[in-house]
This record gives C-alpha cells, structure tokens and sequence, in this order.
C-alpha cells in the first residue's frame, strides 16, 4: 500500500508598502515610461525634467514596495495649485492609486494654505474628466481649440475643459 501524504501550505502574503516621495532627476525614466504609456501626446523627457527640477513645484511620485507606478505634477501659487500632470502606470489604474496620489497632493496643499486646485483636460479624455468629477472637481470653462490632437496633424486641435477644486 502506498499513502499520499498531502500537507497544507499557507499562502504567502507580501506585505504591499504604499510610499510618497518627491521626485528628483534619478526617477526620470520610470515617469517618462508612464507618461508615454499613458498620452497620445506625452511631455517630453525635457519638459518633465524641467518641471521636476522646477523648485517651486511640487512633484511627487507614488511606490509599490520601492516601484514607482505613478507621479503627479503642480504648481503653486498663491492660494491656488495647478495640477499640470497626473499619470498611474496602466498596471495599476483603477485600483484607487490616483486617488491616494491626488489626496497626498491637497494635504501638502492645505499644510501651505493653498485651497483650491484647477486643472485642464482634453474633452476627450473621459476617464480622467470621470476621475475628477468623482473628485468633486467642477467644470468652469472651456477652452477652445486648446490641445493639438496629435503632433502627426498640427492643425487639428481638441477643446480643453477647466477644472476647480475648492477644500
Ligand atoms: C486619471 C488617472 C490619473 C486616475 O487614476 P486611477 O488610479 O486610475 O484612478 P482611481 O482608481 O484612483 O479612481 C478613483 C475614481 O475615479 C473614477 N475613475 C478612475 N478611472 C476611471 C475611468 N477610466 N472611467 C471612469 N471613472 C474612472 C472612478 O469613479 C474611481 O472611483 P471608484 O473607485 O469609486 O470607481 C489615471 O487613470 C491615469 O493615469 N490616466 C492616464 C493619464 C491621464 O489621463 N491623466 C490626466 C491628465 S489631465
């Protein structure tokens, strides 16, 4: 007679590890890698570079155990931001990441003081007008003929639609 000894495992859980930080020249090529996954039309290494090198903004990324897997762009002024850019890794979109990211933002933002956000969005960019809408984000004005629509064609261009926050 032969017996099968069978024995049961625990699954192993990783505890997952949720960090912010400010981005800094070494993270370039991880956000230029979410950026170009993410536009039709993505900033340049350049102008992402320029803008996280930019002292007065505030430029923070979002990592799973280490792994960067989203970064979020603004600019303060007085009593206002503008969020020049958000961008969750499509891995990781829709699990509530860009949420947490977006809430990290407007703490800093009511340490400083600074109480409302504004931001633009293509009209046709429905999952993030959906993303902000849920936000409690409201529309305020449009902007005509704002976005090129892709570098290929110059000359077609796309409605931008202006956002505000108020908290
Ligand atoms: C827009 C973006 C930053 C949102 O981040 P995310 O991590 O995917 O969003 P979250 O999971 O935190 O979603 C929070 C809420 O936003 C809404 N939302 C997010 N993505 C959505 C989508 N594709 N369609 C509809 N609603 C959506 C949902 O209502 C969600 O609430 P729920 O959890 O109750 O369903 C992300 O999708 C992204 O990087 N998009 C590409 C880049 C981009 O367009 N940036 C904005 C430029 S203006």
């Amino acid at each position: 007679m032969s017996w099968v000894i069978t024995t049961k495992t625990k699954p192993i859980i990783k505890p997952i590890s949720i960090s912010y930080n400010k981005l800094c020249y070494d993270d370039i090529d991880s956000i230029v890698l979410i950026e170009i996954q993410n536009s039709h039309n993505p900033w340049s290494k350049n102008q992402l570079v320029e803008s996280i090198l930019n002292l007065n903004n505030l430029c923070y990324s979002i990592s799973i155990n280490n792994q960067i897997i989203g970064f979020l762009l603004a600019m303060p002024t007085i009593d206002t931001a503008d969020i020049l850019n958000i961008s969750i890794n499509k891995d990781y979109q829709g699990k509530g990441y860009g949420k947490k990211l977006l809430h990290f933002l407007i703490k800093e933002l009511k340490d400083r003081m600074i109480r409302q956000l504004i931001l633009e969005v293509r009209v046709s960019n429905q999952a993030a007008i959906s993303f902000y809408l849920k936000h409690s984000f409201e529309k305020i004005s449009l902007r005509k003929n704002y976005y090129m629509i892709n570098s290929k064609h110059p000359n077609q261009k796309e409605d931008g639609i202006i956002m505000r926050l108020k908290f």
